[in-house]
């Protein structure tokens, strides 16, 4: 067998392609980062041709990095941001219109009119989801309702419907040329249209949508010995290799975290927190906030669900300081800046720019700094920043351990803004826990090879990926209970804040 495995991660700034070898060790990796189109405050778009553009790109890259040719892929897993929509043309396999990403907030009426026709009960027991704009299906309802000719196009199933997994791995098996269109559990359960318990389409749920069987795609496991399809010998590969996995990158981030069993968890810090707890076979249906979701469905396995505390923005208030404020030139800088003061100075940061998903699901929420005062400085500013992500990570914990029941040991943790030492020093501290990151961080992209590797037995199971995970840094809290409670409190009162501001 092939000594190696590839993955693609196509996420919400950058598309990334990665080869791991038998330990699991990274051999090479190249990533671009695309447009973010923002055409109207609260909505963010993304050009499916850039993003399959960069794809091929990332996937030449770190084949000729590594000095690889297709036949020493043994498979490739894909991994993708989640609920971005994409709708394009059979035929011609043009896009209609730029994908619609998960933060977009356009869809806010479709959502807030689904729970005040009384809908929103049926959706969140089915689908597992509250009414949200964060979801694909008011994004797909959107397209076919304002984009001209999709309608009748998705009614013959001339127009296709996916997320950036589908998008892709129908352009790299064959495109117009015969593409396969299909998607995993793990992407169809964040559409609002997917039964939860039978993993199906589920029709009532498309009528609320008016969205035609048809355009969708078919859902497969995210793990599959037959594979979805093979990439097309004249593709970025240069040569036919299966593609056998196929997660959602906060699912997927949960398998390279190896959260195999129930009651593993896993927090990651990307352009927003994603936080998953293993529930096992058993579907929890969340009282506090969250979602439940499929954390993965291995070959023909009984699907295995997750709680999931999905936060909009983290990593991504950190660019807004970099690239709206201008007073950091690059990410690491909001280290060095917070670091230059003690504390936040009074200075909270609720950075509710997609309004709040968990706990609190308001999309008509909007950010807010709080408690300023003349002694503030641009360094006040970026602590709060680093403390936003870790307060709204507190939040989600939270409500994990009213619908768990079950208390925190440890938080394991990956994602770009780990990096940031001090960030995760005030996790800890504000969270009253230890945190632990994993000496590899790329669980995204680790998760999607293991899901394609397990598929054609490159590895032999759960067990032996178990073995391969190693701590690479723990923090433990440095503050007391009183500081800690008072600092949630501020924050607590900070965040009703942007609760309350359209009111
Ligand atoms: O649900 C959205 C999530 O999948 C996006 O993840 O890492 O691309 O920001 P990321």
């Amino acid at each position: 067998m092939a000594d190696y495995i590839g993955a693609v991660d196509q996420g919400t700034t950058s598309t990334r392609f990665m080869i791991f070898d038998h330990d699991g060790e990274e051999v090479a990796r190249h990533q671009l980062e695309h447009e973010q189109v923002m055409p109207k405050a609260g909505w963010v778009e993304h050009d499916p041709v850039e993003i399959w553009e960069r794809a091929r790109s990332v996937i030449q890259k770190a084949m000729g990095k590594a000095g690889l040719h297709a036949e020493d892929l043994a498979a490739i897993g894909i991994t993708n941001q989640r609920e971005t929509t994409v709708v394009w043309n059979r035929s011609t396999g043009r896009p209609y219109y730029n994908a619609i990403v998960w933060q977009d907030t356009r869809t806010d009426k479709i959502a807030s009119k689904l729970e005040r026709d009384g809908h929103g009960d049926l959706i969140r027991h089915r689908a597992g989801l509250p009414p949200a704009t964060y979801f694909a299906g008011g994004k797909i309802q959107w397209i076919l309702e304002n984009v001209d000719g999709v309608r009748e196009a998705a009614e013959k199933g001339e127009a296709l419907f996916g997320t950036t997994d589908s998008w892709l791995i129908w352009n790299l098996t064959g495109g117009t040329d015969g593409g396969v269109h299909v998607t995993d559990v793990t992407n169809a359960s964040r559409t609002m249209l997917m039964d939860l318990e039978t993993c199906e389409w589920d029709d009532e749920l498309l009528a609320l949508f008016d969205v035609p069987r048809a355009m969708l795609p078919e859902i497969r496991s995210s793990s599959e010995p037959e594979g979805y399809g093979t990439t097309r010998a004249d593709g970025p590969l240069g040569g036919e290799v299966p593609i056998t996995g196929i997660l959602g990158d906060q699912q997927a981030a949960t398998v390279g975290q190896v959260c195999f069993e129930p009651g593993e968890a896993k927090n990651t810090y990307g352009t927003g927190n994603f936080m998953l707890l293993n529930t096992g076979t058993e579907l929890i249906r969340s009282e506090h906030g969250l979602l439940t979701t499929i954390c993965y469905r291995f070959g023909d396995e009984p699907p295995v669900y997750a709680l999931e505390g999905s936060i909009a923005v983290t990593g991504s208030a950190v660019q807004w300081l970099r690239d709206q404020l201008g007073i950091i030139s690059g990410a690491s800088q909001s280290e060095s800046l917070a670091r230059q003061v003690e504390d936040n100075g009074g200075v909270y940061f609720v950075p509710a720019f997609s309004g709040l998903f968990a706990p609190h699901w308001r999309s008509d929420a909007r950010g807010a700094i709080v408690g300023l005062s003349r002694y503030n400085t641009n360094a006040h500013l970026a602590r709060a920043t680093l403390e936003a992500i870790c307060y709204q990570s507190c939040d989600v914990v939270a409500a994990m351990e009213q619908d768990s029941g079950v208390k925190l040991e440890v938080l394991k943790v990956d994602g770009g803004v780990t990096a940031n030492e001090l960030c995760m020093q005030i996790q800890a501290d504000t969270l009253g826990v230890d945190v632990s990151r994993p000496v590899c961080a790329e669980t995204t992209c680790l998760g999607a090879a293991y899901a394609a590797g397990l598929a054609v037995g490159f590895w032999s199971g759960t067990d032996e990926l178990r073995k391969k995970w190693n701590e690479g840094k723990r923090w433990s809290p440095q503050w007391d209970d009183q500081q800690r409670a008072e600092g949630h409190a501020m924050w607590t009162k900070a965040v009703q804040r942007t609760l309350d501001w359209v009111d």
